[in-house]
């Protein structure tokens, strides 16, 4: 089965095969062909180019003459397997509480918990699912998706059950992270060591044996997991080969950057207490800073400091943190809206992030991200719009119209 896209005003993110992240200044510039055709084979990318060079072989052909085609947005870290919502600490939050309040009275992380415990495993995936389908239409193709609204031993694993099923269902791309480590149970407040001796002997084996998860991640910031602890997890998880992806520096310079690159991190994320030593030790890593925007704005955090970071030569990613207390929504183009707007990164830096840098913080850069021949046909078409930067600066607007995963029209 051959798909060809004709006619395509512009294809956007073309990244030659041997890069696997732009950083510093080569993130403000984005390859792209005008008036253009790309070729799908099964679930490849098998050529593109100028409409001049365009062979009419295909057996369906979809004309997109005035419209875009971009990769499909990775989204590189969510939380989108939870139980209820979180509304009434929303107007809390109007009303003058801060988020650590709110975590400091059970609500928060333990909030979502509770409902989490309470749920079966099948209505779970039923909301997860409804929630990636929401995602898939809004143009993500791959996406990341943690524990971490458990807490024990059962209920991390009935979680990571959840984004097994999901990954075995869903044509999307999906990686599973154990996040154990989110908040401790009211329980364990006056223990942490017992808490953390539980991840450690009980949750990791069970999980390295199922292969629930790819990668493990703990919450180290202020009022959560102190560096030391972070250490002892990162370390055991490394023995089950589950990489670090971590939450670092939302709530202040916890040290999180510098234990993450410690334990070879793929990805720190949040980053909004990020300072000189924080990008001097990142600059010396392979590890993606990912800034998640949409938690700043809806938390009223102060934003991380994306141009200081390019400027210093390192790499960012942006996701949606999709979670149901510090960012309750999934929108990939809304969050690159933030980035221009509150961040100050260009049109480019962000499309850049939230493609091939957002697929490199999931480690599936050499076959999702970009538009390269031999990766896999997940990309989608807009409206007719005037250019690229038109994404982010009609914040809101729907504007992503064919989505294309594996190759097929969804
Ligand atoms: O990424 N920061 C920690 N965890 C989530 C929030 C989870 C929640 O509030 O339910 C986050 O923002
Ligand atoms: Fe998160």
């Amino acid at each position: 089965m051959r798909l060809l896209i004709r006619n395509i005003k512009q294809i956007v993110g073309l990244v030659a095969e041997h890069k696997d992240k732009v950083s510093g200044t080569a993130m403000a510039s984005l390859s792209c062909i005008e008036n253009a055709f790309l070729l799908i084979e099964k679930d490849k990318i098998i050529d593109f180019g100028s409409m001049n060079n365009c062979l009419e072989h295909a057996d369906k052909i979809i004309d997109a003459t005035g419209k875009l085609v971009f990769p499909a947005w990775c989204d590189s870290h969510t939380h989108i397997v939870y139980a209820g919502s979180r509304e009434s600490e929303f107007v809390d939050k109007i009303n003058g509480l801060s988020y650590e309040e709110i975590a400091k009275r059970g609500g928060g992380i333990l909030n979502s918990a509770k409902r989490l415990q309470n749920t079966s495993e099948q209505e779970l995936f039923e909301s997860a699912w409804m929630r990636l389908e929401e995602i898939k239409m809004m143009g993500t193709g791959a996406v990341e998706i943690k524990s971490g609204y458990g807490l024990t031993v059962q209920d991390e694993i009935k979680m990571l059950r959840v984004i097994k099923r999901l990954k075995e269902k869903s044509n999307l791309t999906i990686k599973s992270t154990f996040l154990g480590a989110h908040a401790f149970p009211l329980e364990y407040k006056q223990n942490h060591q017992a808490y953390v001796n539980m991840i450690i002997k009980e949750m990791l084996p069970i999980i390295a044996q199922e292969k629930l998860a790819d990668y493990c991640d703990v919450f180290c910031d202020r009022g959560f997991f102190s560096v030391e602890e972070t250490d002892q997890i990162l370390n055991a998880s490394a023995k089950y080969g589950l990489k670090p992806k971590i939450h670092a520096n939302e709530l202040d310079y916890s040290g999180g950057i510098q234990v993450g690159v410690k334990n070879k991190a793929i990805s720190v994320d949040h980053l909004e207490f990020t300072g000189d030593d924080e990008i001097e030790i990142l600059l010396h890593s392979n590890t993606m800073p990912t800034l998640l925007p949409s938690t700043a704005f809806f938390l009223g955090l102060h934003y991380p400091p994306a141009r200081k970071m390019i400027a210093a030569g390192l790499p960012v990613a942006l996701a949606t943190d999709y979670n149901p207390g510090s960012s309750p929504s999934g929108n990939m183009p809304f969050i690159l809206s933030l980035a221009c707007v509150k961040l100050k990164m260009l049109p480019e830096e962000a499309i850049n992030a939230a493609t091939i840098n957002a697929a490199y913080a999931m480690e599936v850069n050499n076959e999702l991200g970009s538009i390269a021949i031999g990766k896999k046909a997940n990309v989608f078409i807009t409206n007719p719009i005037s250019s690229y930067a038109f994404i982010p600066y009609s914040f809101g607007s729907r504007l992503v119209e064919t989505v294309i995963i594996n190759g097929i029209v969804q």
